[in-house]
């Protein structure tokens, strides 16, 4: 594992610690949802990839994989409203969803999309999260998140699904990034 790359200022969680919580979370999931017909995962796009990805090889619950695109950063920065592009391909309704997104930071995002996935009436919807930010917290309400760390990471995150400016989402590890690369 190499921080050559310049907008590496530290490496915050690394490759092996991501996958030994993944496998802690989907233990809490396969318990929650053991007695589930059939739960319908919804990824994030496109950061909710990777771990969506890493994720449900240690289900065991019968599931099914949909996709759900929003989109709240551009360059950084954080547009004023999510925009939501949704096509399910099986129905929700009466079904139990699971949310899987990279990073709930404000909990805008989260609280957004299931607004929008609760008109189709499903039976429940949680979320999981490779990272949820504890003051994300007072925007999420009457909803269960497994997160592998919940804690401020203390900077922005690149790697892992988490982009800078689209770049990097294909990192295995998450990296807090570093501003100070003018002379690189
Ligand atoms: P929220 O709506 O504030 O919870 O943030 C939603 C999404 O914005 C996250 O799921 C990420 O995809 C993206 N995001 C938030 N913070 C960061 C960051 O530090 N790096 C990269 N993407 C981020
Ligand atoms: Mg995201």
């Amino acid at each position: 594992m190499g921080t050559e790359n310049k907008y590496i200022k530290e490496i915050k969680y690394t490759e092996e610690q991501i996958q030994e919580r993944i496998k802690f979370v989907a233990n809490q999931i396969n318990e929650e949802f053991k007695n589930s017909k059939e739960i319908i995962v919804v990824s994030i796009l496109k950061g909710g990839l990777n771990f969506t990805f890493d994720l449900i090889k240690h289900l065991n619950v019968d599931l099914s994989i949909d996709f759900i695109k929003s989109k709240s950063y551009a360059l950084s920065r954080k547009f004023t409203s999510p925009m939501i592009i949704f096509n399910p391909s099986v129905p929700l309704e009466g079904k139990d969803i699971l949310l899987v997104d990279d990073f709930i930071d404000s909990g805008e995002t989260l609280m957004k999309v299931r607004s929008y996935l609760a008109e189709h009436k499903p039976k429940s919807i949680s979320a999981a999260a490779v990272v949820k930010k504890p003051s994300s917290s007072k925007n999420i309400h009457n909803m269960k998140v497994f997160a592998c760390w919940n804690e401020e990471p203390g900077g922005f995150l690149m790697g892992y699904g988490l982009d800078y400016d689209e770049k990097y989402r294909n990192l295995p590890y998450i990296a807090i990034i570093s501003y100070n690369n003018e002379d690189s």
